[in-house]
C-alpha cells in the first residue's frame, strides 16, 4: 500500500519540488546515489573496482520531453566514457541508459540517435551499454532500439522486468547467442491488466523467467537483492552446466553491499548499479518504495535536523 503511494508520488511534479526542497534529503539520498557528477561516479567506480566488484553507471534522469535535456544527458554519458577509457576497465564498467532521458517519449528515433551516440562512445572506452526497462508503456518501443542497436554494437543489453505477464515470451525472443539480458523483478505502478500485482506472484514469474535465462545462450544478469532467488539461480546455474563466468549478480549501489562483496569473495561475477547527478527525485523515491525501512530512515533524518 505504502510502495503503491509512493510510486504514483514519485510521478508527481508538486512531491518533486517539496522532496528536494527538504535540506537534510541530499544526506539521505547519497545511501543510494554515488555523488553528483562524473567525478563522483569514477571514485565511486574505483572503490568497488577495487574491492573485485564490476559496475554499470546510471547517468540519473528521465521521462525528458526537452530536446536540449535529452542531448545534455547522451554528452553526459559521453564524458563518463571518456573519463573510463585510460582506467582500462573494459567491460568491468559499463553504462546503463534510461531512453526516456534520451527522448523516447518525444520521438522513437531521436531516442534511437542518442542510443546509437552513447554505444558509440561506449565501444571506444572497450565497454558497452545495458538500456533500462521502464513503464509498459516503453518495453515495444526499448526492445525495438534494442535489435536495431545490436546490428551495430552487439553487445548491447537490456533488462527484463519479471512482473510483466508479457515477459516470458520476450525472454524466449531473447535467449539467443551473444544476448545481454538483466532479469529485474520491476520498479514501476503497473495495472493489473499487464502486470502480477502480489509479491508472491512476482517472485514466482522471476523463477520462471529465470530458468528460460538460465537454459538459454545468452548471458544472464541476475538482479536482485533476494536471497531466495540468488540461490535458485546457484542451482540452475549448476543444472545447465553454467561457469561462474557464465552469467552475473547485479544488485544496486548501497544495498546489501555487504551481500555483494560476500558473493564476489566467493568466485561470483557481481555487478554493481551505481547513479550519479542530480536528477535523483524518481530513483530515490523508487528505492524508497521497495522497502519501508526507507520510509522510515528518511523520515528519522528530517526528524534528527
Ligand atoms: P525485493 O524487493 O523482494 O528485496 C529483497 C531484499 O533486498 C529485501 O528484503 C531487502 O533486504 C533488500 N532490498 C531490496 N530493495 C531494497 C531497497 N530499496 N532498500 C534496502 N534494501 C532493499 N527495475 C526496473 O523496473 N527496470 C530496470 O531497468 C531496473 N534495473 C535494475 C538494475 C539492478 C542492478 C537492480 C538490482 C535492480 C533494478 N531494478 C530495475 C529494480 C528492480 O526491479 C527491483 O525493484 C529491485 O531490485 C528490488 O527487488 P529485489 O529483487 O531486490 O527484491
Amino acid at each position: 500500500m505504502l510502495g503503491s503511494i509512493l510510486l504514483a508520488v514519485s510521478r508527481s511534479p508538486l512531491a518533486r519540488r517539496a522532496v528536494s526542497g527538504f535540506p537534510v534529503t541530499r544526506h539521505v539520498v547519497d545511501r543510494f546515489v554515488a555523488g553528483e557528477d562524473a567525478g563522483d561516479a569514477l571514485s565511486a567506480v574505483q572503490r568497488l573496482t577495487d574491492a573485485r566488484l564490476s559496475v554499470t553507471l546510471d547517468h540519473l534522469g528521465e521521462e525528458t520531453k526537452d530536446t536540449r535535456a535529452a542531448a545534455e544527458t547522451v554528452k553526459a554519458y559521453a564524458t563518463v566514457l571518456d573519463a573510463l577509457r585510460p582506467l582500462g576497465l573494459g567491460g568491468r564498467a559499463e553504462v546503463s541508459v534510461k531512453l526516456s532521458a534520451v527522448g523516447q517519449a518525444l520521438d522513437h528515433s531521436l531516442a534511437l540517435d542518442h542510443a546509437r551516440e552513447i554505444c558509440a562512445a561506449a565501444r571506444e572506452a572497450g565497454t558497452t551499454v545495458t538500456l533500462d526497462m521502464e513503464d509498459h508503456t516503453t518495453v515495444d518501443s526499448t526492445l525495438s532500439i534494442l535489435r536495431t542497436l545490436r546490428e551495430d554494437f552487439p553487445s548491447t543489453g537490456v533488462a527484463i522486468q519479471a512482473y510483466l505477464f508479457r515477459s516470458e515470451a520476450d525472454l524466449r525472443d531473447l535467449s539467443y547467442e551473444g544476448s545481454r539480458v538483466r532479469l529485474v523483478k520491476g520498479a514501476y505502478a503497473e495495472p493489473a491488466s499487464v502486470a502480477h500485482q502480489s509479491k508472491i506472484e512476482v517472485d514466482k514469474a522471476y523463477v520462471r523467467c529465470l530458468r528460460i535465462l538460465m537454459e538459454g545462450k545468452g548471458y544472464p544478469m541476475v538482479a536482485t537483492h533476494d536471497d531466495r532467488l540468488i540461490s535458485i539461480t546457484e542451482l540452475l546455474a549448476d543444472r545447465n552446466g553454467r561457469e561462474r563466468d557464465g552469467f552475473e549478480y547485479q544488485m544496486l549501489y548501497g544495498i546489501r553491499t555487504d551481500k555483494q562483496e560476500a558473493l564476489a569473495r566467493a568466485g561470483s561475477s557481481v555487478r554493481v548499479y551505481v547513479p550519479y547527478g542530480d536528477d535523483w527525485y524518481g530513483y530515490f523515491m523508487r528505492r524508497l518504495a521497495e522497502r519501508p525501512a526507507n520510509v522510515a530512515f528518511f523520515l528519522r533524518s528530517l526528524r534528527s535536523k
